[in-house]
């Protein structure tokens, strides 16, 4: 008899304000070739292994999420987000809890809806490197640009072969996430991201290779890079 497929929960952040892209509709739900961001998010998601989302929002928009998302691949629960990113994850995570179908899921996925041409085998690393027991995984790229950083004295070029630009799904021990998510809250400590979240509480965090295609999209510019990546589909 086959093993039945083990969970896994991606927790999908669309409440941010979009203010660097600008316009009236949620960044989340601008659409490229027709399809929004979440939408193709979630499908993403689902085409690399997980089998449910939790998508976090903004006041006044769960509606509107709810009707875009209402032919997703996978069971889709909208909630409300918070101020700041790692609020909005926090709102994901204690949906998970209060959620009879989700609450004994061990993989969660942590993943910008912005970021909506994830390829399907990034996020199944991801999941893979979880389920062989690492509690923390980030898609990484090697950074293209020549980095200066800059003190009061001047500027000087940075060593890029040691540097990785960081990307999403991040994938996580629930456990380990959730007490991360936990004592930040607690502590009031502002982090970047949610692996940044586990590190602080000690877990380690392991890299996998991510893709240039999953370009978070954040300025007009962007927009035309992802609707040229979805000529073709
Ligand atoms: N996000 C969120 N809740 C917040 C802030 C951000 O869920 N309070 C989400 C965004 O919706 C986005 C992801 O986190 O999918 C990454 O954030 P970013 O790309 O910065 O999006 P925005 O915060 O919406 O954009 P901006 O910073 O330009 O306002
Ligand atoms: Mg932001």
């Amino acid at each position: 008899m086959q093993e039945p497929i083990e969970p896994v929960v991606a927790v999908v952040v669309a409440a941010g304000s979009g203010t660097r892209l600008g316009g009236e509709t949620p960044k989340a739900l601008r659409t490229v070739a027709g399809r929004s961001l979440v939408a193709r998010s979630v499908a993403q998601l689902a085409a690399g292994g997980c089998t449910a989302a939790v998508v976090v929002v903004a006041a006044g928009m769960q509606d509107a999420f709810a009707a875009d998302l209402a032919a997703s691949p996978i069971p889709c629960t909208v909630v409300l987000g918070g101020a700041e990113r790692q609020d909005s994850v926090r709102h994901g995570l204690d949906a998970l809890g209060a959620a009879a179908d989700l609450a004994g899921c061990r993989i969660v996925l942590v993943h910008d809806a912005a970021r909506a041409f994830v390829p399907a085998d990034v996020v199944a690393r991801v999941i893979a490197a979880v389920r062989a027991g690492a509690p923390a995984v980030v898609p990484v790229v090697p950074v293209v640009d020549t980095i200066r950083s800059l003190d009061a004295a001047g500027s000087a070029v940075v060593d890029r072969s040691a540097l990785r630009a960081v990307q999403t799904p991040q994938g996580f021990d629930r456990a380990a996430l959730e007490e991360a998510h936990a004592r930040i809250a607690a502590e009031g400590v502002q982090v970047t991201d949610d692996a940044a979240a586990c590190e602080h509480v000690g877990h380690r965090v392991d890299l996998v290779p991510g893709s240039r295609r999953s370009l978070k999209v954040t300025e007009p510019l962007d927009l035309l890079i992802a609707e040229a990546l979805a000529v073709g589909e």
